[in-house]
């Protein structure tokens, strides 16, 4: 096991993976909660959902625990067998969004995990990060990470600051909620609002990612444009790629979606970004047998100016 996903796991998880690694996290031989098979682009890949190790009892670990109920959820990718993911979830966000981890996040860290994307050794950043399965799952296969999403600010007295009161901004326990998920280090965290442009140029010249990901961030209509923007300024600063995943499903019911789509595929980033959208499904297997089939976007976004240098 990494030093990373021990610092992800709860204090019980530990001690029993003590003995054998994190084999031991669902003891008694890999108890499998859920597994997911994501299909499609010319790639089959799995992940497993393992029996979260029970509650350790203690409410105090941080300031989250402290006022907040939370819950566990354990990711293994069978080809990364000897490393797994814990993911604490939370009871807050941004309305509903980025307290849980949706399926795309899912899906993606199983590309991400399964080589369907390489990541070894690559500066990964991820936009809307919610709980960080997706960057905790790169951090895991070698990349260097920068997780970001937005939270409320507070002044050097502690007061909220807002900036804008029409939005839902999630509180500033969610910035320390994605902290603990990817591994502790407020290094591996960056606050970063799409709709504050100078922050993301910022953000991109200081970690210089080379490739942008992000799960289920098509969401809004009133976000859309400034979500498109962001993921503009990151290719045509440092990042050779960005790659997206949203589900298509009507049942989810993302209403920006479509024209998003359009206007990728219809050359909205213009000659220097070439744009690939598919497909893909998401096959979710319960323990009792039951499954779950989900559709979902791939976009995949190349910045051509890097080509043949
Ligand atoms: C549907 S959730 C997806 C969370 C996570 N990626 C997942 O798939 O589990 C959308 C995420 O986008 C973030 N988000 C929404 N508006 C944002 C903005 N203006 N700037 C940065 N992040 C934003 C939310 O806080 C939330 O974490």
């Amino acid at each position: 096991m990494t030093s990373a996903a021990r610092i992800l796991l709860p204090a019980a998880a530990l001690v029993a993976c003590g003995s054998c690694g994190a084999d031991a996290l669902a003891s008694g031989g890999d108890a499998v909660t859920k597994s997911y098979v994501v299909a499609g682009a010319g790639f089959v890949n799995l992940a497993h959902e393992l029996r979260a190790p029970s509650p350790t009892g203690r409410r105090d670990e941080d300031e989250v625990e402290l006022y907040y109920p939370t819950t566990r959820r354990v990711f293994r990718f069978p080809h990364r067998s000897e490393e797994a993911v814990g993911i604490r979830q939370t009871s807050f966000g941004c309305g509903k969004l980025g307290a849980n981890v949706w399926p795309s996040s899912i899906a993606l860290a199983s590309l991400l995990a399964n080589g369907g994307t390489p990541t070894e050794g690559r500066r990964v950043l991820e936009l809307g990060a919610g709980c960080g399965l997706p960057s905790a799952t790169a951090r895991i296969c070698g990349s260097e990470i920068l997780a970001t999403d937005y939270w409320e600010q507070t002044d050097e007295n502690g007061n909220v600051v807002f900036d804008d009161k029409d939005r839902l901004v999630p509180k500033s326990l969610f910035g320390q909620n994605l902290v603990y998920n990817v591994g502790g280090d407020e290094n591996l965290v960056s606050r970063l609002d799409w709709f504050d442009e100078m922050n993301t140029f910022q953000t991109a010249n200081h970690f210089q990612p080379d490739l942008v990901i992000g799960a289920d961030l098509v969401y809004y209509p009133s976000d859309a444009q400034q979500l498109m923007n962001t993921i503009e300024i990151m290719l045509k600063t440092s990042a050779r790629e960005a790659l997206l995943i949203s589900p298509l499903s009507p049942e989810y019911e993302r209403e920006a979606l479509p024209e998003f789509r359009r206007q990728l595929e219809g050359g909205v980033l213009g000659d220097s970004i070439d744009v690939y959208t598919d497909e893909l499904e998401l096959v979710t297997t319960k323990d009792n047998g039951d499954e779950d089939r989900l559709t979902m976007l791939l976009m995949r976004l190349y910045s051509n100016r890097f080509y043949g240098e």
